[in-house]
């Protein structure tokens, strides 16, 4: 069994434990070859990482929680409809993320109807909705027939003084009610203490304790404005973690305001948080949320933990959610960006192309991404020849000084030397060595 049982109903965490084939099975039969020196590896995507002693597996698996339908929502200046928002939703099922946030039904009809649509239609996720204390807003999250009723409530001093005007008391207070009138609709309750890592942690933990008592088995630790450090973060989740009863699983929803979101999300996984909250691309208000697809590669490749995501997935994913949101993502974006896997540098080409290990941090497949090798002002010998063998040409010592030269002294105006440029250059090279030979001979 791959998830341990939670305490009191004696139910299963998460209900449904599905089948995931993964990196685990890739990278077991990569490590296989790889023991015995199969060169023709039909697995040998993963062997080069392997053999550069990539993370160990350790630990439960952990669950992912996407949030980029309610918090990426949020982003400003963007308006998605209910076709776009169904249209990720499915993605997001596909790529086998354990929750999908799918919005916050109370406010508006969209949101409403993606949560409905997407609760009957989602063979892999659980459907989450998003909803304030208030009856009115946990009434249209069950009614929306969310799987679970993502309950929120403010508690650190300045959010209660000056947004909720209400004291520690009534804060407990409404946030117990709350948890007790989802229950009563049979959902699942997630509670979140929205600016946690700005409240007084003793206040905090008695919050928590509260709505566990109230029958929430689920908590969320979030960063809202992305302000905590991931030593804070590791050593709040831990602290909490030993408040609440060990069947109480631990969420930590991470913002951006700093650029912290992923180091904080893995230093709250460190500790012991069992789930992330996550948004494609890192989508979200201000500086966004932690990016799913950096926070996933990390705890595989670099912690050694497991997720159910499709990490092949994770490209394409990245680069549909950008097209529907309408924002163009930068070159340089980790994971899935166009230049995560480019090489230009000559030291970097060469290294490369005798072992990837030794400038690619994972393998570019393995997360549906793909090397390129850039020609530009920096490149060698390597990379030339490589670019002239992969279009079919013979790549004499010549042809490669060539082709260096004219590297040099035209890559800095056109910016981009692509397949084109280069099958001129090489046309030139011919043309000036047919005629050089036809002068010899003449001579
Ligand atoms: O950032 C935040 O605090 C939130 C909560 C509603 C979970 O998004
Ligand atoms: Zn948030």
């Amino acid at each position: 069994m791959l998830f341990p049982r939670a305490g009191s109903a004696g139910e299963l965490w998460p209900p449904v434990v599905p089948q995931f084939k993964t990196l685990t099975e890739t990278l077991y039969n990569d490590r296989k070859c790889f023991e015995q020196g199969s060169a023709g590896c039909r697995h040998g995507l993963l062997a080069y990482w392997i053999s550069s002693g990539g993370a160990a597996e350790s630990g439960t698996r952990i669950r992912v929680f996407d949030t980029t339908l309610r918090d990426g929502d949020q982003m400003p200046g963007i308006e998605l409809d209910l076709e776009e928002k169904l249209y990720i939703a499915r993605l997001l099922d596909e790529l086998h993320v354990d929750i999908i946030e799918a919005g916050f039904p109370a406010s508006s009809r969209i949101d409403f109807e993606t949560v409905r649509r997407i609760k009957r239609e989602a063979s892999y996720a659980r459907v989450a909705g998003l909803a304030r204390t208030s009856p009115r807003d946990i009434d249209a999250a069950a009614e929306a027939e969310a799987d679970i009723i993502h309950v929120f409530i403010a508690t650190s001093d300045i959010h209660m003084k000056y947004k909720l005007r209400m004291s520690r008391e009534e804060v407990i207070e409404a946030a117990v009610r709350a948890v007790e009138r989802a229950r009563g609709y049979g959902a699942e309750v997630l509670f979140s203490a929205e600016d946690a890592t700005r409240s007084d942690p003793e206040f905090l933990a008695a919050v928590y304790r509260a709505v566990a008592d109230a029958g929430a088995r689920y908590i969320n630790i979030p960063d809202t404005v992305g302000t905590a450090t991931p030593w804070k973060m590791e050593w709040l989740v831990s602290f909490i973690r030993k408040a609440l009863p060990e069947w109480v699983r631990i969420d930590v929803h991470c913002h951006n305001d700093f650029g912290l979101a992923v180091a904080n999300s893995l230093a709250g996984v460190r500790g012991g948080a069992d789930g992330v909250q996550v948004t494609v691309n890192g989508f979200g208000e201000r500086g966004g949320n932690a990016a799913l697809e950096e926070v996933v590669a990390a705890l595989h490749f670099l912690m050694g933990r497991r997720t159910g995501v499709r990490l092949g997935m994770l490209t394409r994913v990245s680069k549909e959610v950008a097209r529907v949101f309408g924002v163009q993502l930068p070159p340089n974006k980790p994971v899935t960006g166009l230049n995560a896997f480019a090489h230009e540098a000559g030291i970097h080409v060469h290294g490369v192309l005798s072992n990837p290990a030794t400038y690619e941090p994972m393998p570019p497949e393995a997360v549906g991404n793909r090397r390129r090798i850039v020609l530009g002002r920096h490149s060698g010998r390597a990379a030339v020849a490589h670019a002239l063998e992969a279009m079919g040409f013979q790549p004499s010592k010549d042809l490669v000084s060539y082709i260096l030269e004219k590297l040099k002294e035209h890559a800095p105006r056109l910016k981009k030397v692509d397949e084109d440029t280069l099958q001129r250059w090489v046309e030139e090279y011919y043309t000036s060595r047919m005629r050089s030979i036809g002068a010899e001979m003449g001579a």
